[in-house]
């Protein structure tokens, strides 16, 4: 055990104004090493990165690279290039660069040539590109890409350079398990090469399939560290909450004769999806999965009119509804909480109780169209509290929350606009174990209350834990329905798959 760690983390302490992030946290990497963090959500992991990495400057505490010098903080110029590379939660990748681009231009100008070369960052993206054996285009603009092309081109961008340590926070969300077996496959490689590893991710069995060493982090401290081998998913999860997770099956029964919430009737969109048609009733929860380009985001974006469809009906609570903008479709009284929130659901340098009322400042008018003021404020601290929202204060920018609460802020914001229909895509992507758990409660509090509520997903034991059904989409069309029983991780994956 003398293998000399590459990288030392020594008691760092960082503190953002009042809120302590990271308490002192000490952790080493051995070359080869593949190191899971795990924590919940505002624990600290991303903090302790950007740490690392130079991005963030700690109070205090020590950061040791390969056999180098103890430093109080490194630069992030030093930190690439002392071998550390991070891929961020939202990947920092530039919207207006194409792929190539994005891949191959900050190590073109690390590498300090006279005169930066087109020919040369092209052919340093494909040689990347080809070594992980990815597909794809490389001169598209990154603004046009799939969330998990971007994903991908993130994974380049940090492997053009000699990596002696690559670190990854959440880098398999926006994925499919083909996907994440092949990024797997690709962090065995990198690990024959003597890099070390780290990777953040709230999935827990799945990081334990590649890990080495588990760390726990909990309100910024470590409270566990151990072999990978002494950990299953449930003791990350109970180190990390403090009590035991359940993910056993939990549905209100429904009222056989429910009003009809939602009505679809033959949706189509050319290219995309056709012939949908179901029915949401009062009281239920309605899940809908299916493979990554199944169409099963593009069927909720057309009922939410992002994309709207261009056959079929659409009925709001009885009523018929003409969905061609969002605008309409939010009259008709449907919310939708987007699958990619950082982009689409947020004003991230916005303070947190506006984004919440963003969506329904009307509902707050008075007399004489007047704001008042008192009930945003109560309607704030009582959202705050219903999804137990960690931030300093509701008047902080959305930017200083961790992941996870930035999400619980988007579903905030639907909630106060009391929609009939809830539509939310991925409602649980990037929330912790426990979280996750407390996002169906409320789910389950809101559908007894009378909204409807369907859940576009591909975890699929969360659907099973909460969904009265389940509809499956495949190649852009419902092949299947489950209820009651039938509804079952492995009967989902198969009927999934086809
Ligand atoms: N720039 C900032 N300003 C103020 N507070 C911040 C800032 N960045 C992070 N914090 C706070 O520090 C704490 C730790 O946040 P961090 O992002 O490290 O959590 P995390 O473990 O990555 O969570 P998640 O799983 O949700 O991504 C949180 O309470 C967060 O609100
Ligand atoms: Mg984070």
């Amino acid at each position: 055990m003398s293998v000399e760690p590459v990288l030392q983390v020594r008691d760092i302490v960082k503190v953002y104004g009042g809120v302590r992030a990271l308490g002192g946290v000490s952790l080493s990497l051995a070359p080869g090493e593949v190191h899971c963090l795990a924590g919940e959500n505002g624990s600290g992991k991303s903090t302790l990165i950007k740490v690392i990495c130079g991005v963030e400057r700690p109070d205090s505490g020590e950061i040791v690279v390969g056999g180098g010098e103890p430093l109080t903080h490194t630069t992030p110029s030093e930190a690439i290039r002392a071998g550390i590379q991070v891929i961020y939660q939202d990947f920092s990748l530039f919207p207006n660069l194409t792929a190539a681009e994005n891949i191959a231009y900050l190590s073109e100008l690390a590498a300090r040539h006279k005169l930066s070369s087109r020919r040369r960052i092209r052919a340093a993206a494909e040689a990347v590109v080809a070594d992980l054996g990815l597909r794809i285009d490389l001169d598209a603009d990154v603004a046009d890409l799939s969330v998990a092309d971007r994903q991908l081109i993130a994974i380049c961008r940090a492997l053009v350079g000699e990596a002696r340590v690559l670190i990854m926070d959440e880098p398999t969300t926006a994925l499919t398990s083909a996907e994440v077996q092949r990024l797997f496959t690709i962090v065995e490689r990198l690990q024959e090469r003597g890099v070390a590893i780290m990777f953040v991710s709230h999935k827990l069995d799945e990081v334990l399939q590649i890990s080495q060493h588990v760390t726990v982090l909990r309100n910024g401290l470590v409270v566990e560290s151990g072999p990978a081998a002494e950990y299953t998913g449930q003791r990350i999860a109970k180190a990390m909450i403090g009590r035991d997770v359940s993910q056993e099956r939990h549905v209100d029964p429904v009222e056989p004769d429910a009003d009809v919430l939602l009505a679809v009737d033959g949706l189509g969109r050319d290219g995309a999806f056709s012939d949908v048609s179901f029915e949401l009733r009062r009281g239920e929860i309605l899940g809908i999965t299916g493979l990554l380009g199944s169409g099963r985001a593009e069927i909720a974006e057309a009922i939410f009119g992002v994309h709207p469809a261009e056959e079929g009906t659409i009925a709001v609570g009885g009523r018929p509804a003409t969905i061609s903008s969002i605008t309409e479709a939010m009259k008709a009284g449907i919310g939708y909480v987007p699958e990619d929130r950082l982009t689409q659901g947020l004003f991230l340098e916005n303070p947190i109780a506006e984004n919440i009322v963003a969506a329904s400042l009307d509902s707050y008018r008075g007399k004489g169209r007047l704001l008042d003021r008192r009930r945003i404020a109560d309607s704030i601290s009582a959202l705050f509290e219903q999804l137990r929202i960690k931030a300093p204060n509701p008047q902080a920018p959305v930017r200083s929350l961790s992941g996870g609460n930035a999400q619980r802020v988007v579903i905030a914001k639907w909630l106060d606009r009391n929609p009939t229909v809830l539509l939310l895509n991925g409602p649980t992507v990037g929330v912790d174990v426990g979280s996750k758990e407390e996002i169906f409660t409320i789910l389950r509090r809101l559908a007894a209350h009378g909204t409807g509520i369907i859940v576009i997903s591909d975890d699929i034991p969360e659907l099973v834990a909460s969904c009265h059904r389940v509809l499956i989409v495949r190649a852009g069309r419902l092949v299947a329905e489950l209820v009651g029983d039938e509804i079952e991780v492995a009967e989902i994956q198969q009927r999934m798959a086809g």
